[in-house]
């Protein structure tokens, strides 16, 4: 047994780390009894997105303090500790060994065992850590900055790809429109708050219908068969037209030239009132929400799906939760979202992924690196 387990997850721009134990509830094995995160969006603001070099170094000032808070919050010692979890990837590779180092050292320092974890299985797990495990088998949709992901989950612990996006994660395409929208990083929170005060059908975006099979695919690891091949092709997603399609009408609206002078895609917000930046983000929104939910709720239908899973900072979106319940309503089927303080990255749901591998008897050894593109 690995509790009191310490989790740490740098694999992006948040430092964090959490403090999870065993309860005597067989439904509810696990609680948290700390999640810190140190959020370094302050200082990636002013460039626009996260710049990975200053993400790193500030990883290497925040991690002591911020694991001392957890310790602290969880009124516990590191000597009380029985194990350490981190983030092994994906994820910008100078971040993630920040987290994997600090990781080793402490559990060799222990005496204890580290158990590598991967960020999505962190995500999903994030779902079991709010509810307890759902109804299976499971449709899991991973909707961050990184990904877009569909998942059938058959056996606990068990993530087999479904479905993915073929070029941007919804959460980019969040934050590529909040920047022309001049709405600053990070754009998913940003659009979510204008949204609400624009006209959702004041434009009509275009919805990508995928209906070829992808030659740039990477293997799926879902069996063959586990969604009929004309469906696999259906449930993938694709934002990269959407963005573009905000483009071309914010170029409208600033009256830019189709030939010669050309306004940088940056400047471009400033022809737009309030109410045409509210108005697009609003239009924007309810595409992607509107997709993210169709393809979820297509894929559980094939899939036989006795619950749906949404997951990852995407899944902090009031629209998509609010719509999320409407669904789950009108097709009976039950709908998971985690709260809030688990849908952005922390270290929680990499605690609760850890614990789900070790009881498998994954056990850790100090035997493994940071990989900025691991698979699951
Ligand atoms: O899971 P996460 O914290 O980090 C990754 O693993 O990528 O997700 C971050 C993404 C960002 O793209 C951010 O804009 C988006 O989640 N996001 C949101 C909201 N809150 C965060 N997108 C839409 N609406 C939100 N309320
Ligand atoms: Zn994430």
């Amino acid at each position: 047994m690995i509790a009191p387990l310490l989790a740490i997850e740098t694999s992006c721009d948040e430092t964090a780390a959490a403090v999870l134990d065993r309860t005597d509830d067989p439904a509810r094995p696990w609680t948290t009894l700390a999640n810190v995160v140190a959020s370094q969006t302050a200082i990636h603001r002013e460039w626009g997105g996260v710049v990975p070099e200053m993400a790193s170094r500030q990883h290497v000032r925040d991690i002591c303090g911020v694991v001392e808070a957890a310790l602290d919050q969880a009124r516990l010692s590191p000597a009380d500790l029985r194990g350490v979890a981190v983030t092994q990837g994906p994820g910008l590779v100078g971040s993630l060994l920040v987290g994997v180092a600090f990781a080793k050292s402490l559990a060799w320092s222990l005496g204890i065992p580290v158990v590598p974890v991967h960020h999505l299985a962190g995500h999903i797990e994030s779902l079991v850590l709010a509810h307890g495990e759902l109804p299976l088998p499971a449709a899991i949709l991973v909707v961050s900055g990184g990904h877009t992901s569909l998942y059938s989950v058959r056996e606990p612990g068990q993530y087999e790809l479904v479905g993915r996006t073929r070029d941007d994660a919804a959460g980019e395409a969040y934050d590529k429109v909040a920047k022309l929208l001049g709405l600053g990083y990070p754009g998913g929170p940003a659009i979510d708050r204008v949204a609400r005060e624009g006209n959702e059908r004041a434009y009509d975006f275009p919805v990508a219908r995928l209906t070829h099979a992808d030659r740039n695919a990477p293997g799926p690891t879902a069996p063959e068969g586990l969604l009929p091949a004309g469906i696999a092709r259906r449930v993938d997603f694709s934002f990269s037209g959407l963005k573009t399609a905000v483009l071309r009408l914010v170029r409208e609206h600033a009256g830019a030239p189709a030939r010669g002078k050309v306004i940088p895609a940056e400047g471009l917000h400033a022809a737009l009132s309030p109410q045409q930046v509210a108005d697009i983000a609003a239009s924007f929104q309810r595409v992607v929400v509107a997709v993210l939910l169709d393809r979820t709720f297509e894929a559980a239908r094939w899939l036989g799906a006795r619950s749906v899973g949404i997951s990852g900072g995407v899944s902090a979106n009031s629209r998509l939760r609010a719509d999320a319940a409407e669904r789950a309503e009108r097709y009976g089927l039950p709908v998971y979202v985690p709260p809030l303080a688990l849908s952005t990255d922390n270290a929680a749901m990499i605690g609760a992924a850890a614990l789900r591998k070790y009881a498998a008897g994954e056990a850790g050894s100090l035997d493994f690196n940071a990989e900025a593109a691991l698979a699951l």
